[in-house]
């Protein structure tokens, strides 16, 4: 039997993680609602997005507390192009247990970085190519294929420097809330994966405990999450054009 593991922010690592899934008859795990301490398969893949070159911190926080164990473990890193040195940290986090990565693959996706933003072309041809990347995957994954992970690093320190300027130059950490747009809808609460927006009284509030995944920003339908100087527009908004929010809304 197989287990697929996932985290997204705007869909694109879970639509992935769903027709792999779908097509192993896998049970799908999401991270951000994962409370067990061990996973025990024949095959366990992960799927997860790329943040500065690096696994997102909820992955880093799940590969701490709960232990993987499968004959074959394999990984795809969804991103707008660069993969860092987040296979070999996911690596490195499995050989605590005696396990390893076998196989290992980026899938380029639109990017929802914002600062990055993609052309409209971009996008489109992203979205077109990903059923292919999928299928070559999925047939990767059932031959069990195995190989090298690729380790893009100019210096160790890239991912840090790359965090460090995002929160002290744009401020990322300073996410705020237009209360004069806001619809109160309430999707950025049920949303955010760290349960990091919370209603106080009439307002609603951002707090310290964020990974960056930016779901907040991208699925506020009025445009009224900041996150230091980023700001969504309508141009600059991205999801997955075939994943709906209440899809990755937190189940507890
Ligand atoms: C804070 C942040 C940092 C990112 N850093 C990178 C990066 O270093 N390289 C890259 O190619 N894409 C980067 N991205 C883009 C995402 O990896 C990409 O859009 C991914 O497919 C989003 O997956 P999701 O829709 O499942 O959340 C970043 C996105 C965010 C929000
Ligand atoms: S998603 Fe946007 S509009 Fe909805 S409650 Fe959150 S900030 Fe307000
Ligand atoms: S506050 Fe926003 S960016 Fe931070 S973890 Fe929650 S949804 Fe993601």
């Amino acid at each position: 039997m197989s287990t697929v593991i996932y985290f997204s922010g705007t869909g694109n690592s879970y639509h992935i993680a769903k027709q792999i899934a779908e097509h192993q008859n896998a049970q799908l795990i999401s991270i951000t609602d994962f409370d067990g301490k061990s996973i025990n398969d024949d095959r366990v893949g992960f799927v997860f997005p790329i943040y500065c070159g690096e696994l997102p911190r909820i992955v880093v926080e799940f590969l701490d507390r709960v232990v993987v164990r499968a004959k074959y473990i394999w990984a795809i890193a969804t991103s707008g192009g660069t993969v860092g040195t987040a296979f070999s940290s996911l690596d490195k986090s499995l050989r605590y247990n005696e396990m390893r990565l076998s196989f290992a693959e980026m899938m380029l996706m639109p990017d929802n970085s914002i600062i990055m933003s993609p052309r409209p072309g971009d996008v489109k041809s992203a979205l077109e190519n990903e059923p292919i990347l999928v299928q070559e995957v999925i047939r990767l994954i059932d031959e069990e294929c195995q190989n090298e992970y690729v380790v893009e690093s100019f210096s160790g320190k890239t991912s840090k420097i790359q965090w460090a300027s995002l929160k002290s130059v744009i401020r990322i950490n300073n996410k705020k809330i237009n209360h004069k747009t806001c619809s109160d809808c309430g999707i950025c609460i049920e949303i955010c994966p760290m349960n990091n927006i919370v209603r106080v009284g009439e307002k609603i509030k951002i707090g310290p405990n964020c990974t960056n995944c930016f779901a907040c920003l991208h699925w506020c339908p009025t445009h009224s999450i900041k996150a230091g100087f980023l700001k969504v527009t309508s141009a600059s908004r991205y999801t997955h054009p075939s994943v709906m929010a209440k899809e990755l809304f937190r189940k507890n």
